[in-house]
């Protein structure tokens, strides 16, 4: 038996209470479908800035209502205090996604994602240890590694920060590392590498790669590659993101807390690969696919060239083993990007790139 099976057992045993922020988000409402599915009660905080309570009926109706009864959501922002105290209080452990997502947004606007991923991380983290929460796990970011030209990215290795988002996520790292150290609040950051799944938003001028690229294909819109295709990332499956959450709310290995982990597959797939793959799954329900040809454009400036995780921390640490492969979370979303062209047709703007 894995870790994460054993894990998976003792909380249907012995249920906990769980704060899932950003609970409306991608990576919220993945934590939330999986943490009802083992029964767990669960209390979720989201604004809804860019949630959407789609994702909380869909979830919903993935879990059944005896599984749903144990939700409780409260509708608030990580940047009041009060919200945080109030969302924290009974809980057992807290995984906190919300935060505002994306480089471009940050590099437009970097006082409102200050805002929402410092002062609101720095609330949580007040509110956690007010109220005496075990464990502490947030959304940290493998865009911390900056400009730091080591590949595969080991954790201690970390560059310069290139974007104001960069530098929220970076910060996290040291307010909970100072918390640990002034207040003894148990933490764990996870440095997510390009997750995808179900419920990532194809739309919008921040959408990630995947889900618009899909969305783009079903519509027969061109799919735009920046530069030469062979920009690579280590894509995660939301499943493997999830797993790394669990195995490190429960871990009690003291070696373990007080850590940052990167959370991806340790593969690198380039971009001409991904739509290889993507091209490949959607040609058999969509036949206008047969000669459809992605369009190369300028390299995007900013943008790193390879991305790679060394999963080799978390494995040892935490017993991290992921799942999903790619090709293997593909194919378990496909459906879920395919009933999404069907059910709102296409509402992709702005152009076609896409946050990489
Ligand atoms: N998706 C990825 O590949 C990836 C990679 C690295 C890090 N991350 C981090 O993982 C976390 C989750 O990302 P996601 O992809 O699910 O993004 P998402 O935008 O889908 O989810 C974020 C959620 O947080 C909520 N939120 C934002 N600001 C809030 C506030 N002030 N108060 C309350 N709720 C607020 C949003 O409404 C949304 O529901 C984020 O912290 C993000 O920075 C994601």
């Amino acid at each position: 038996m894995t870790t994460y099976e054993t894990i998976k057992t003792q909380l249907h045993i012995t249920p906990k209470t769980w704060l899932v922020t950003g609970v409306a988000g991608f990576i919220g409402s993945n934590l939330l479908e999986n943490l009802l599915r083992l029964d767990q009660r669960v209390i979720g905080l989201d604004n809804f800035s860019t949630g959407k309570k789609q994702n909380l009926d869909e979830v919903r109706d993935l879990v059944g209502s005896n599984q749903w009864a144990k939700f409780t959501l409260i509708e608030g922002d990580i940047r009041q205090l009060d919200a945080c105290k109030n969302a924290c209080r009974g809980v057992d452990y807290v995984l906190h996604q919300a935060a505002l997502g994306s480089v471009p947004r940050s590099i437009e606007d970097p006082i409102n994602t200050n805002e929402n991923n410092i002062t609101g991380f720095l609330n949580m983290l007040v509110a956690a240890r007010d109220q005496k929460v075990k464990r502490f796990v947030y959304a940290a970011s493998s865009s911390t590694y900056g400009d730091h030209p080591g590949l595969p990215k080991v954790e201690d290795a970390i560059g310069r920060p290139l974007s104001p988002y960069a530098v929220t996520k970076y910060v996290n790292e040291l307010y909970a590392d100072v918390f640990a150290r002034c207040y003894g609040v148990e933490s764990i950051g996870l440095r997510y590498f390009n997750v995808f799944g179900p419920r990532q938003d194809p739309e919008g001028a921040y959408a990630a790669v995947i889900p618009r690229w899909i969305a783009s294909m079903i519509e027969n819109e061109p799919t735009q590659i920046n530069g030469d295709g062979e920009t690579s990332r280590d894509f995660c499956f939301v499943s493997n993101a999830v797993q790394a959450n669990l195995l490190s709310a429960t871990t009690t290995e003291p070696q373990a807390v007080g850590q940052v982990y990167n959370v991806a597959l340790s593969a690198r797939t380039s971009l001409n690969q991904l739509f290889a793959m993507l091209h490949e799954r959607l040609l058999l329900a969509y036949p206008h696919l047969r000669e459809y040809k992605p369009v190369y454009c300028e390299f995007r400036s900013g943008d790193v060239r390879h991305s790679q995780a060394d999963i080799g921390k978390a494995r040892k640490l935490l017993g991290y083993e992921p799942t999903h492969t790619v090709e293997q979370g593909l194919d378990e979303a496909l459906e879920w990007y395919k009933s999404q062209a069907n059910d709102n047709g296409a509402r992709i703007k702005d152009g076609m790139t896409a946050t990489v």
